[in-house]
């Protein structure tokens, strides 16, 4: 009766929590990739990704949106659904948009959704402190939840941009200590982004979870980038944490991989895709 869940006929079975929690426990970086359709969450499962996120981030490289905001649950659902379908080993995370978790009840029937009808494994919601209770409820009725710090883009206008978090003393301290209670709510993943290394380091070290970084240093359990960035594909000026992984590459699968390899074998990311 298992039998599907624990294999599905595979060299390795799929990737689940416990996978990534052991990965933390012996140092084996996790790779992880956002992906909205079926072919590309192929081709990112074929390289070896252990994690797929289907991120809000669609709302700016799939809708064309300057931020994350008018992303909707149904949305999110419809994008996941494809990704689920390419999907064989990796793990995949749904996040659930801007306000569609602003009480644990509204939480909890929308996190219902993205695993019921958008097939996620676990749900991502960005938040500190304030996010303590939805994630205790959601951890309570059994929902895994990945807890996003650091730079939280559906707070862009609150925040006033897109900049490096928890750069003074205080802010750190206090992403910590927000890191420790979310843990502590029941989150299985941490993920931080776009924070000074040495904050990545320090969580990294405080929790049990695995932390996963963007923009967040070397020192962190995995990493995770917007598959579209590291395809070249983002036009404009990129955060410095991205790395065009198409350059001297003519696939994109190879690109893929070489993300993928690059993560394993921690040469991503390099000092300049660093703050410090
Ligand atoms: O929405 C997204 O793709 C994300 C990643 C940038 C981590 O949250």
């Amino acid at each position: 009766m298992y039998k599907q869940l624990q294999q599905r006929g595979m060299d390795s079975p799929p990737v689940n929590v416990s996978t990534l929690r052991d990965m933390k426990q012996a140092a084996e970086p996790i790779a992880c990739l956002t992906a909205y359709d079926a072919s590309f969450a192929q081709l990112v499962d074929i390289a070896g990704a252990d994690v797929v996120l289907v991120g809000d981030s669609l709302g700016m490289v799939i809708q064309g949106h300057d931020t994350t905001v008018p992303v909707t649950v149904d949305d999110v659902i419809y994008h996941s659904r494809s990704v689920a379908r390419g999907l064989r080993r990796a793990f995949m995370i749904a996040d659930m948009p801007f306000m569609s978790y602003a009480t644990p009840v509204q939480a909890l029937d929308n996190a219902v959704r993205l695993m019921q009808e958008g097939g996620a494994m676990m749900v991502k919601l960005e938040g500190g402190q304030g996010q303590v209770a939805v994630v205790e409820y959601l951890a309570q009725h059994d929902i895994p939840v990945c807890a996003h710090l650091g730079l939280k883009p559906q707070s862009v206008h609150k925040i006033g941009g897109f900049r490096v978090q928890g750069r003074e003393r205080q802010a750190a301290k206090q992403m910590a200590e927000d890191a420790q209670a979310l843990q502590a709510a029941g989150a299985d993943i941490v993920l931080l982004e776009c924070v000074p290394n040495e904050v990545g380091r320090t969580i990294r070290g405080a929790l049990q979870v695995p932390v996963i970084g963007i923009g967040a240093g070397p020192d962190v359990d995995g990493q995770i980038l917007v598959l579209y960035d590291i395809l070249g594909i983002t036009q404009g000026r990129t955060p410095r944490f991205v790395k065009n992984f198409m350059q001297g590459r003519d696939s994109a699968l190879d690109g893929i991989r070489a993300y993928v390899q690059a993560v394993k074998d921690k040469t991503y990311p390099a000092e300049e895709h660093c703050f410090s």
